[in-house]
């Protein structure tokens, strides 16, 4: 099975774009895993412009499903907020301060002793840890060596691929690095520009993905359809 992560910081950023509570992001997360969700994933960023440290704090007391915690760890206040929430998972993203989104993987041949030491941090709590990485091998192999339990492939190249036609194409280097990180014993999750298009053709050539985290899509996907509705829909393409 494949657990589907909704990434839920667009609703902070709409209830930041007027002040007030409206839309409530800790009713998102309940309303999120009663709708289907097999997970919440939320990306505080240092100046909280979309979901707020504090908003972690309140939707990990409520939800029972499990918690994704994304972000920087070069952040001393996200090491300590994610040490203090223990979450299931903590995502590293290699994300400068004031980026609009993630746009690139962790070099873990590059940071191999820098990540070695943050995963220890996180691992020592028992939170398990996933990085954020391109389809690139000696990527994965390093990923394995700096002792990450999961890799996130970053599937915007995919994405952009697939819509331009070229599915098979698109899919091949994931499928390889997806072979590899199975090889080495590594958890595969996969994230970043998924939609209702190309998700199935996604899980379809990569069977035992562990999770997708999706938040961009889905959210403009429950304009139209439904917040219940559109969860419900990226779980049959799951299946
Ligand atoms: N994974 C990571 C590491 C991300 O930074 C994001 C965006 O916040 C996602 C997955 C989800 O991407 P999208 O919003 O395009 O579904």
């Amino acid at each position: 099975m494949t657990k589907l992560s909704v990434n839920i910081n667009k609703f902070a950023t709409l209830r930041n774009s007027r002040g007030g509570n409206n839309p409530d992001v800790v009713k998102a997360a309940i309303d999120a895993q009663q709708f289907g969700a097999d997970g919440i994933t939320l990306h505080p960023r240092p100046d909280e412009r979309h979901i707020r440290y504090d908003d972690v704090r309140q939707i990990k007391k409520i939800i029972t499903t499990e918690l994704n915690i994304e972000g920087n760890c070069d952040e001393q206040k996200f090491i300590d907020l994610v040490l203090e929430i223990k979450p299931n998972q903590v995502t590293l993203v290699p994300d400068n301060q004031d980026q609009l989104t993630s746009d690139h993987g962790w070099d873990t041949i590059k940071h191999k002793n820098y990540l070695t030491e943050k995963i220890s941090v996180f691992k020592k709590s028992g939170i398990r840890v996933s990085i954020f990485v391109d389809p690139i091998l000696e990527m994965i192999e390093g990923a394995a060596i700096v002792g990450a339990d999961r890799i996130e492939l970053y599937t915007e190249a995919f994405a952009k691929e697939f819509a331009a036609g070229e599915k098979q194409k698109a899919v091949e280097p994931y499928l390889k690095a997806a072979q590899l990180s199975k090889q080495l014993g590594l958890g595969l999750n996969a994230g970043h520009d998924l939609d209702l298009s190309n998700l199935k053709f996604l899980k379809q050539t990569i069977t035992w993905l562990d999770e997708v985290s999706i938040g961009h899509a889905l959210i403009c996907d429950s304009l139209y359809l439904g917040f219940e509705n559109s969860i419900q829909l990226y779980k049959r393409a799951l299946q």
